[in-house]
């Protein structure tokens, strides 16, 4: 018996990997035109809805709101995926403690490697590019044909398992690897939505609101925006200030039909959570940082895959 099979295949070949990662590859006589297209479809209707959390803007925290957020829905019983999207600074293994973590390739695909922490139920499933490099200092050069192609073993050679959501933690931008995001999920994938996050300076707003056109372009409903690094509460007196000047953002997001669902503030914990691999919204369930991040928990939980529209209230389309 050929163990290295899994039970149940997601190919026709047999294979749950794309045809690159394939040790028989070079004498294999299968048509492998439809192989890996076909492997991602399969894959994703295992899962329940797709998060894009995205920004055209660098450094606003995207990653921090993608693991807090999955970390929130699976301290909820959901059964949770983070798939960090990131070619070039993947992050994801780090904030889930997973630093050095190497994967390996059987039939059955790719392993996602878990998070687990007291009060959830259902590990976390990370998959990165994190796990396929020699060393985490490696840096990526890829032309884009490679980044077309890392969207789809990201999505389709990770073996993801059942799951109720996927959170795809975006790069800067709304490039290869967004345009080849939303193509696949045009192609017959689960329910999707972004999740637009900015700070509230107005360079950064300038950038991150770039990104709602994009998706209304692609018809990707956006569930509502996160304003994050949302001011600072003083841990000595407990008052707040502002880092950043309110440029507005309520109103600007208004324009592009978003809705504002959480306003994350600048506090050590989330970087400190960020380093050590512990989402914040988990060692402190009842501090600020997991009641700013309540909402979006809730609106992203509560976004009903069979009636997307009412879950977008204030959002866009
Ligand atoms: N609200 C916050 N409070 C404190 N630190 C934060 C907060 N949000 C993000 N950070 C820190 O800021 C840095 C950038 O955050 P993060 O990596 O999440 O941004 P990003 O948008 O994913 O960046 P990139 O565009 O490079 O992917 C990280 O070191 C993170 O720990
Ligand atoms: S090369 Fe592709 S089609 Fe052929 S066995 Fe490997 S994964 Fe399957
Ligand atoms: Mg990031």
């Amino acid at each position: 018996m050929d163990t290295t099979q899994p039970t149940t295949t997601l190919s026709a070949c047999g294979r749950d990997h794309a045809c690159s990662f394939c040790p028989v590859a070079p004498s294999c006589p299968l048509d492998k035109s439809d192989h890996d297209r076909a492997l991602v479809r399969a894959r994703l209707s295992r899962v329940g809805q797709v998060v894009v959390v995205l920004s055209n803007k660098g450094g606003v925290g995207k990653s921090t709101v993608s693991a807090n957020l999955a970390a929130g829905l699976a301290a909820r019983g959901l059964r949770v995926g983070v798939a960090d999207a990131d070619i070039h600074g993947p992050n994801q293994s780090r904030f889930f403690g997973l630093v050095g973590a190497r994967v390996r390739l059987s039939a059955a695909g790719l392993e996602t490697r878990t998070f687990a922490a007291d009060g959830i139920a259902h590990p976390l499933r990370v998959g990165s590019l994190a796990f396929l490099m020699e060393d985490d200092a490696t840096p990526i050069v890829w032309r884009d044909s490679y980044k077309h192609d890392f969207i789809h073993h990201l999505l389709g050679s990770f073996d993801w398992g059942d799951l109720d959501a996927l959170v795809v933690d975006m790069p800067p931008g709304t490039g290869n690897e967004m345009i080849t995001l939303c193509d696949v999920l045009d192609d017959g994938g689960p329910p999707a939505a972004a999740v637009l996050v900015t700070t509230p300076q107005a360079v950064a707003q300038m950038d991150s609101l770039k990104a709602a056109r994009v998706c209304a372009e692609r018809a990707l409903p956006i569930i509502g925006a996160v304003e994050n690094m949302a001011g600072v509460v003083c841990p000595h007196c407990s008052g707040s200030f502002h880092v950043f000047p309110d440029a507005g953002l309520d109103a600007a997001l208004a324009v592009e039909g978003v809705g504002k669902i959480a306003a994350i503030p600048l506090a050590p914990e989330l970087a400190i959570g960020s380093d050590s691999g512990r989402p914040a919204v988990l060692d402190h369930p009842d501090g600020a940082v997991a009641r700013a991040f309540a909402p979006l928990i809730e609106a992203v939980a509560g976004w009903a895959a069979d009636d997307p529209a009412a879950a977008v209230a204030g959002g866009a389309r």
